[in-house]
């Protein structure tokens, strides 16, 4: 049985996290009602899951976790700001996030939408970090495409437009599937892909990488989609009960709960199979795969 925590040797590098993010955050010259928001969206709340994927990605090809650092602040970024910007009330309207008030409830609808901007901007500053021009060439395109599939997912989420291409027998499974690989599977790639190219990987090495983070980042909404109607707001700490009421299509709502337990079973084990073939320094991987398929918050 897997726990639903991660030991610390996993979560270890949170503080040296939070303390890049901040530096981050609080270097760039911006307003100073604009950066206590941005403070307040990123600081004092998440499980920062894509900068650990990043540094435990670029730890396993026997780099310094730390150098995974310009990357794992990034992609926090960009993430932190698809969570302001989801919570909208033009998007999700939600009220709660990381256990306190949204950000529009907490400095106001046009605080967040120009934080949730600004954080785009900050996410590659935080790229300029990194010495090598090639190297920093490359994670800036890993990135853009990360946050660009991000936006893409969140319009099929909300406005439909999932390409005709997508739509066969099994319609609502493809576009699912499609739109969770877009709107949560792309930033999570990007994290594991950039961590394991600051890490040193090569090329074999990033495909399974890739395998890795792609059966993890769909993984990871399926299991959002199945705490949406499995557990109450406040262990949360953002809202639940709501997808269903808003018509997402969520694995639950297209497969029911136990079907998607299934699909959680079978991504865990793809991406568990991928850790194993980068051999013992990727055990912290087989970990955070095995912790988020029986995540409950
Ligand atoms: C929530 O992500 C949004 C999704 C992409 C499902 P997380 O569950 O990683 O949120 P935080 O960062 O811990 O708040
Ligand atoms: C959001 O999915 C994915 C993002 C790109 C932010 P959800 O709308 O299900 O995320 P939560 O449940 O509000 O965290
Ligand atoms: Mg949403
Ligand atoms: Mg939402
Ligand atoms: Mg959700």
């Amino acid at each position: 049985m897997s726990a639903a925590t991660l030991s610390s040797r996993i979560t270890a590098p949170v503080p040296a996290i939070d303390a890049a993010l901040a530096s981050c955050i609080d270097r760039a010259a911006m307003a100073e009602n604009l950066r206590d928001a941005i403070r307040y969206a990123v600081l004092g709340g998440g499980k920062r899951l894509r900068p650990l994927l990043a540094w435990h990605c670029a730890a396993a090809f026997g780099g310094d976790g730390a150098a995974s650092l310009p990357a794992g602040v990034a992609v926090e970024l960009i993430h932190a700001f698809s969570l302001v910007h989801d919570d909208l009330p033009a998007m999700d309207d939600d009220d709660m996030r990381r256990g306190r008030p949204t950000l529009h409830i907490h400095a106001g609808e046009a605080m967040a939408i120009l934080a949730g901007d600004a954080m785009t901007v900050l996410a590659y500053q935080a790229l300029e970090d990194v010495a090598d021009a090639g190297l920093r060439a490359s994670l800036t395109g890993e990135l853009s495409r990360g946050t660009l599939a991000m936006i893409t997912g969140q319009v099929y989420d909300t406005l439909g437009g999932v390409p005709a291409s997508s739509r066969g027998e099994s319609a609502d499974r493809e576009r699912l599937d499609l739109i969770h690989h877009n709107k949560t599977g792309a930033l999570i790639r990007a994290s594991c892909r950039m961590g394991a190219m600051l890490g040193g990987a090569g090329d074999a090495a990033l495909r399974a990488v890739t395998t890795y983070a792609e059966a993890v980042g769909l993984m990871f909404q399926i299991v959002d989609d199945i705490l949406d109607v499995t557990q109450e707001a406040a262990h949360l700490g953002k809202a639940s009960g709501k997808d269903v009421a808003a018509g997402k299509l969520t694995f639950p709502g297209v497969l029911g709960l136990d079907a998607s337990r299934r699909a959680v079973g079978e991504q865990r084990e793809r991406a568990v199979e991928a850790a194993a073939s980068l051999g013992e320094r990727a055990g912290a991987l087989v970990e955070i795969a095995e912790y988020m398929a029986v995540r409950t918050k």
